[in-house]
């Protein structure tokens, strides 16, 4: 899909957004387990401690803000684009992959965390997936912006802070 665009970088709202819902991804994933224990808690008749309450309610509206935002940015990314060239190499094809594999997550798991509270409780172990899966995946592509930055030296981490002119 980004073969067809011809532009060569972010414009400044793409970069806002890819920082900002980096922050909510984080924020997802340091406080989840908050809405474990309060699903855990009503199944058991329960009361979740004040703070789970307060976090499960962050959970759930920031995962809606991240469905939102993911719609809007990847609207921009298709209309605006990014690569100048067709990737080739193994490696450009492995970064292409990698980017639209994060899109899919992005709409695939706050979707599945709706399902969890509206279909079925049992899809909960589904979306719970997304901790590790999140984790590995934020690690190898942080890694693979900064081996680009300071080894290859093609300022593609720099492509995320500064916007084309
Ligand atoms: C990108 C967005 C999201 C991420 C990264 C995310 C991540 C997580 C994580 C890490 C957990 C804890 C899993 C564990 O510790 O086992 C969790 C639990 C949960 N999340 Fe999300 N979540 C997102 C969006 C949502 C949304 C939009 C909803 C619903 C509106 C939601 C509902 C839930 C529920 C119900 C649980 C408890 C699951 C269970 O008890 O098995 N999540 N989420
Ligand atoms: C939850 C965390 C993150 C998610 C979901 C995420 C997602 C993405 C996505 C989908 C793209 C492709 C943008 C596009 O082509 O439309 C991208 C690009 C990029 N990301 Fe991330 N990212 C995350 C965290 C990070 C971190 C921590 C770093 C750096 C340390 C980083 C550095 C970059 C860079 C440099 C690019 C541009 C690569 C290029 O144009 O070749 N990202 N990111």
């Amino acid at each position: 899909m980004s073969s067809t665009t011809t532009s060569p970088g972010y414009s400044t709202t793409q970069i806002g957004l890819h920082w900002l819902i980096a922050a909510l991804v984080l924020f997802q994933l340091v406080f989840g387990e908050s809405m474990v224990a309060v699903v855990d808690a009503a199944e058991e008749g329960e009361q979740a401690s004040q703070t789970d309450i307060l976090l499960s309610g962050g959970h759930y509206w920031v995962g809606i803000a991240i469905l939102c935002l993911v719609a809007v940015r990847l609207v921009l990314r298709l209309t605006t684009g990014v690569r100048a060239k067709r990737p080739t190499t193994p490696i450009e094809l492995a970064a292409v992959a990698m980017h639209w594999l994060f899109y899919a997550l992005l709409f695939a798991v706050p979707v599945s965390g709706l399902m969890t509270l509206y279909v079925s409780e049992e899809i909960g172990d589904i979306h719970s997936l997304a901790k590790p899966v999140f984790i590995v995946l934020i690690l190898v592509h942080a890694a693979a912006a900064f081996y680009h930055q300071f080894i290859v030296k093609d300022g593609t981490l720099r492509r995320m802070f500064v916007p084309r002119s």
